[in-house]
């Protein structure tokens, strides 16, 4: 007799900006052989997207014509899943001040997000497709509405204040508390705590210390009967 395959593991994380979502991500996509699955990317490679072909967020007419002349592709590098666009992979510019300052206007917009709606969940295939074992997806409304069936669904918060120091110390120029209002306060897929889901403040506690928080829920609900 063969052993029933594993059942495709799903673990989504939540999360303001610099609380921790993309290293803590990237270690438990290594743990437990998972796509890593940066959404934040795909709305800031949207974003450069948008501001190249010169669509303004307060003119829907201006972001549905870009939108709809945009091709999106994924390659995996790695572990990572990587958004194409028109067949070409994102720059880095999708970390630019431009981006930074833009980005949460454009995620505010319902068309915007349901362009992406399809392509967020259509990376469950992607990971099947390349022998991953699931998928670890970060953002701010995974647990919430890209996958509320997710297996493991975590959110990260940590102060103001100690997240700024990250983001500075990474040199960075990002208005943290800006983005998390308009993130926080939109209409659309909010940022805030799923029902349910495991919050964890990383404000003091050091990055492998909220790995082996997240890794020890997990390996325990996966060896359970
Ligand atoms: O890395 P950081 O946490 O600063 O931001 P990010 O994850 O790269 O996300 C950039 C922006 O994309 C966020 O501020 C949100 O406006 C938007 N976003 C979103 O609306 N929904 C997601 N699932 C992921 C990102
Ligand atoms: O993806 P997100 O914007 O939520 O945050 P990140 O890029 O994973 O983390 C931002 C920075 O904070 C990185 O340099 C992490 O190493 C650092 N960090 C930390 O110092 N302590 C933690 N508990 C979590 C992250």
């Amino acid at each position: 007799m063969t052993a029933a395959p594993s059942p495709f593991l799903i673990v989504a994380i939540d999360g303001g900006a610099a609380s921790g979502k993309s290293s803590s991500s990237r270690i438990i996509s290594e743990r437990f052989n998972l796509l890593h699955v940066d959404t934040g990317s795909f709305y800031r490679a949207l974003t450069a997207g948008m501001l190249r072909a010169g669509a303004s967020p307060t003119d829907l007419p201006t972001v549905q014509a870009a939108l709809a002349a945009l091709r999106l592709g994924t390659r995996v590098t790695g572990r990572s899943a990587e958004m194409e666009i028109d067949g070409r992979p994102v720059g880095d510019d999708i970390r630019s001040r431009a981006v930074n300052d833009h980005v949460s206007h454009f995620a505010a917009i319902p068309e915007l997000r349901a362009a992406l709606l399809a392509y967020q969940r259509g990376q469950a295939d992607v990971a099947r497709a390349h022998g991953f074992r699931g998928l670890v997806m970060e953002g701010r409304d995974i647990g919430s509405v890209i996958f509320p069936d997710a297996d493991f669904r975590f959110f990260l918060h940590a102060d103001p204040a100690e997240r700024a120091r990250r983001r500075a110390n990474e040199g960075q120029h990002d208005s943290i508390v800006e983005r998390d209002r308009l993130d926080s306060s939109r209409k659309t897929a909010p940022l805030a705590c799923p029902v349910g889901a495991i919050s964890i403040d990383t404000t003091h506690v050091t990055l492998p210390q909220v790995v082996e928080q997240m890794a020890t829920a997990i390996a325990t609900k996966l060896a359970a009967p």
